[in-house]
C-alpha cells in the first residue's frame, strides 16, 4: 500500500516564489526514507505539504492512497506527524507531560488512556524522567524528544521528521540512532 503519494507536485509561496516544481514520488507503507538535499532546496516546504500545513499551488498529495484536497489540516495531521526542525516552533505547555497530552486531550481521548500513551510515548524516546519538567528547561536535543513523543503518542501512521539531528552533537546523535531504531521497530510491529 502507498503511504504518500506526491503527483507532479508544485508549490509556489505568496510571493511569487516557485519552492517545489513537479515533484512526484512515493512512499509504500513501512518505508523509511530519507530527503536529501542542500538548504533552501524545498524540503520543508515539501514535508509540509505531506500534513497539509502547507498545500500544493499545483499536483496532487495522496495519503494512504486517499487525495488530501478532500480533507482539512487537522484530519490529515492525525495521519501524519510532523516533527518541526525547531522545537520552539511547536512547544508551548508548561510541562512536557502536557505537551504530549495536548492533541489527546484536545481529541477527547480519556485521560487514563492519555495517562498510558504519554507514559509509553516518553519512555521510548527517553523523556519519562521530565514529564513534570518545563520542556524549555530541558537541552535542544530532549525538547526535540519530546515534540517526536508528541507524535508517537498520537499514533500517526506517518512520522516525518525534519532536519532530525540538526543541531545535536556526536554523542546526542547516537541518542538519535538508538531512538530511530526504535522508531522503525515500533512500525514494524504496527504493520499487519
Ligand atoms: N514563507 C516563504 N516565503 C517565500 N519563500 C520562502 C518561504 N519559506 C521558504 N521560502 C523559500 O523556499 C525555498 C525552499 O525553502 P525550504 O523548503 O525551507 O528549503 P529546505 O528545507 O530544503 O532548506 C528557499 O529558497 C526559501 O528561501
Ligand atoms: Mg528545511
Amino acid at each position: 500500500m502507498k503511504s504518500v503519494e506526491l503527483v507532479n507536485v508544485s508549490f509556489t509561496y505568496p510571493n511569487g516564489f516557485k519552492a517545489v516544481e513537479n515533484v512526484s514520488m512515493v512512499i509504500n507503507k513501512g518505508e523509511n526514507v530519507a530527503i536529501i538535499g542542500q538548504n533552501g532546496a524545498g524540503k520543508t516546504t515539501t514535508v509540509k505539504m505531506m500534513n497539509g500545513l502547507l498545500r500544493p499551488t499545483e499536483g496532487a498529495i495522496f495519503i494512504n492512497e486517499e487525495n488530501t484536497k478532500s480533507f482539512t489540516t487537522a484530519q490529515i495531521s492525525k495521519k501524519v506527524g510532523y516533527v518541526f526542525q525547531n522545537p520552539g516552533d511547536q512547544l508551548f505547555n508548561k510541562t512536557v507531560y502536557d505537551e504530549i497530552a495536548f492533541a489527546l486531550r484536545a481529541n477527547k481521548v480519556g485521560e487514563k488512556e492519555i495517562e498510558k500513551r504519554v507514559t509509553e510515548a516518553a519512555e521510548l524516546c527517553h523523556v519519562r524522567e521530565f514529564l513534570d519538567h518545563n520542556p524549555y528547561d530541558l537541552p535542544f536535543s530532549l525538547r526535540k524528544f519530546v515534540t517526536i513523543a508528541i507524535v508517537v503518542a498520537n499514533n500517526c501512521d506517518i512520522l516525518v521528521l525534519d532536519e532530525p539531528t540538526a543541531g545535536q552533537d556526536l554523542l546526542e546523535k547516537n541518542g538519535w540512532r538508538k531512538l530511530l531504531k526504535n522508531l522503525i521497530q515500533m512500525v514494524k510491529l504496527l504493520l499487519p
